[in-house]
């Protein structure tokens, strides 16, 4: 197949999106354009993502945004080869949003239409950014979901670990909150942890050996508490303290498990071609664990990467490429009746942890 271009839409949660993302026949790509509005603002008095006003906003906004996005790449509705959008999983309201509009588009024109999976997008991004070739290890990290995945080709997921309870930005985000810093909670843990005194709070390292590749991170938020209850009032410092222990406990505990994985992975397809450890979500923001990811990486033998930050967050760019990606591999187009999925999971084996990380719907 030749060259693909494709208009994506992302509403699956917070953040309104539009873009057109370029497939070439080579596999390679090109991001003609990329328009993200986020609703941070809208849900921070609430401390989190208020579905309806979600829904809402989406509406509101998200015409205007295809327009600048197409405006942007400077391709018309004609040149669009179809329209990529984000069926699941997320937050039901939000996804009819970008359905709806999204077949509203495929009917005019007559161009397919195609039903993407957003974790399918977070796993996909890698082969835009850097043309990572099949198979590599992905780690997703974000308010939603925490999973070690190993992506064998497009379609093709096997979820390897998953988290039993809270995902690793939803932990950060309870930390923030109960030390009273800001939401997001992650960049603030990661700005106090700076000041940290290294050792002076000691907190267990989860999972740390488990045979099962998977993650844990309620009972640290729980260890939290205690001891800022114990140390109440809380000085600036005693947050920093806390915030350092609790950023190297659950990096020590990401280390553990993604160490396990690579050698999973080594042992099964060799590390010759020196295979890839991808990260997404917006966890991988935190310098930290950034750092341990790639010498862990390294020292396994395995490649690091970490795609910019505007793409390891959610974005309608890894919409339109996981659609493009789809389309060349040949993968059947989907029907105007398609129905969001509010759970979706990426490898249809894999059986629902309790719990298993997510909050509303955030991937
Ligand atoms: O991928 P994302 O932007 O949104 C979804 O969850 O879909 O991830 C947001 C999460 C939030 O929980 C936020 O606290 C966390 O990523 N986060 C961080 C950092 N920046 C964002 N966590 C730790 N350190 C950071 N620097
Ligand atoms: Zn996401």
């Amino acid at each position: 197949m030749g060259g693909l271009t494709i208009l994506g839409i992302e509403t699956s949660c917070d953040e309104t999106a539009a873009a057109v993302v370029q497939r070439r026949a080579d596999g390679s790509g090109e991001i003609l354009s990329d328009v993200v509005l986020s609703q941070l603002d809208l849900h921070a008095a609430f401390g989190g993502v208020v579905p309806e006003l979600a829904a809402r906003s989406h509406v509101s906004v998200l015409d205007r945004l295809v327009r600048e996005a197409l405006a942007e790449s400077g391709v018309a509705l004609d040149g669009i080869d179809a329209i990529a959008v984000t069926s699941g999983p997320g937050l039901i309201g939000g996804l009819m949003v970008g359905l709806m509009t999204s077949k509203a588009i495929a009917m005019a024109t007559g161009k397919p239409f195609i039903g993407v999976n957003h974790l399918e997008g977070h796993a996909l991004t890698a082969r835009l950014t850097d043309n990572v070739a099949f198979p590599y290890l992905l780690l997703l990290v974000s308010g939603g979901h925490t999973q070690i995945v190993l992506v064998k080709g497009v379609g093709d997921y096997e979820r390897w670990g998953t988290t039993i309870d809270d995902a690793l930005g939803e932990a950060f985000d309870k930390t923030a909150k109960l030390l009273s810093l800001g939401y997001p909670g992650g960049p603030a843990v990661e700005q106090a942890a700076l000041a940290g005194t290294p050792g002076r709070f000691r907190l267990p390292v989860p999972m740390r050996k488990d045979p099962r590749l998977d993650f844990s991170f309620s009972g640290l938020k729980t260890a939290v508490r205690q001891m800022a209850e114990a140390e109440a009032p809380l000085s600036h410092q005693t947050i920093a303290d806390l915030c350092l222990a609790f950023q190297t406990s659950v990096t020590a505990s990401l280390d553990d498990r993604i160490a396990m994985a690579l050698d999973r992975f080594a042992q099964r397809f060799g590390t010759g071609s020196k295979p890839a450890l991808v990260v997404a979500g917006g966890v991988a923001a935190n310098r930290a664990i950034r750092a341990t990811l790639e010498a862990r990486s390294e020292s396994a033998g395995f490649r690091f990467i970490a795609p910019p930050l505007n793409l390891c967050t959610d974005n309608a760019a890894m919409i339109a490429w996981a659609g493009a990606e789809r389309m060349a591999a040949g993968l059947p187009f989907d029907a105007l009746d398609l129905a969001p999925r509010s759970r979706w999971p990426l490898d249809q084996e894999a059986t629902a942890l309790i719990g298993h990380g997510r909050r509303g719907a955030k991937a």
